[in-house]
């Protein structure tokens, strides 16, 4: 079945990696999976010039909440991404929210267009998770997705939720199986009952937090779980490409 597969770069790059990860990756990809590369902004154009091929789709790692203001210095319109062959933008990564902008105001930007389609970032850290917190955060991150006010301009037609739970990530440690799928279902389920818009087959749910390539296929494997967002891992093209051609 195809799944997704999606590489967040985070803050790292230059030309010269962006020129030998694609020499290898154009090489050796052999995959049928939808593949999503999220390069820091400053790359995404030359990523871009790599498309040639077609093979993976290109995504930014977040839109400005005011984005689409053009009286703002350092915004970046969804045009703009939309322009340099983004189809994808990531909302409300763990490590963004509560910075520079709040999870709420991140949201209320969201669908600017249909052409970019916004894959939103929840999950728990290391202390909600001991307190048995979990489910209601998490319905908590996603009352913005499901307000009908986020959507002033479009009416999406599908929702891709990243499920990364904070404490996974970066550290090597994942959730059981069996809980990946049971925090999946819950996403599935609460905004199947909740979205304004959305039924349940038009929600997807990715895994992020220490993918690699040992433990890629089991994630990838387990009940509801649509695709993985990975960070580390991706950043070797090598460990990436050989997670895209898993044949699940
Ligand atoms: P790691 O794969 O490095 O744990 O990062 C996950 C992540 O934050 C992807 O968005």
């Amino acid at each position: 079945m195809k799944k997704i597969i999606a590489a967040n770069w985070k803050n790292n790059g230059s030309k010269k990696f962006v020129k030998d990860y694609f020499e290898y990756f154009f090489k050796n990809v052999d995959s049928n999976n939808e593949i999503i590369i999220f390069p820091p902004d400053l790359y995404i154009s030359q990523v871009n010039d790599y498309r040639r091929k077609k093979n993976f789709m290109l995504g930014s790692q977040n839109i400005n909440y005011v984005s689409d203001d053009e009286t703002f210095t350092s915004g970046h319109s969804s045009d703009m991404f939309i322009d340099n062959g983004c189809s994808y933008t990531l909302v409300g990564h763990s490590e963004v929210r509560g910075h520079d902008i709040t999870y709420s105001e991140a949201a209320k930007s969201l669908w600017a267009s249909n052409d970019l389609q916004v894959i939103f970032c929840v999950g728990e850290s290391a202390d909600t998770k001991k307190d048995g917190n979990t489910q209601n955060v998490i319905s908590k991150q996603l009352e913005d997705l499901c307000d009908k006010r986020s959507y002033p301009k479009v009416i999406p037609k599908k929702v891709i939720v990243a499920y990364e739970p904070v404490w996974a990530i970066g550290t090597g440690n994942i959730p059981k199986i069996d809980d990946i799928s049971f925090i999946h279902k819950f996403i599935k389920t609460y905004v199947s009952e909740n979205h304004p818009f959305l039924k349940e087959k038009d929600i997807m749910v990715l895994y992020g937090g220490s993918v690699n390539s040992i433990n890629a296929s089991e994630i990838l494997n387990a009940q509801y779980v649509d695709g993985v967002l990975i960070g580390g891992a991706s950043l070797d093209s090598k460990e990436f490409t050989k997670i895209c051609n898993l044949k699940i």
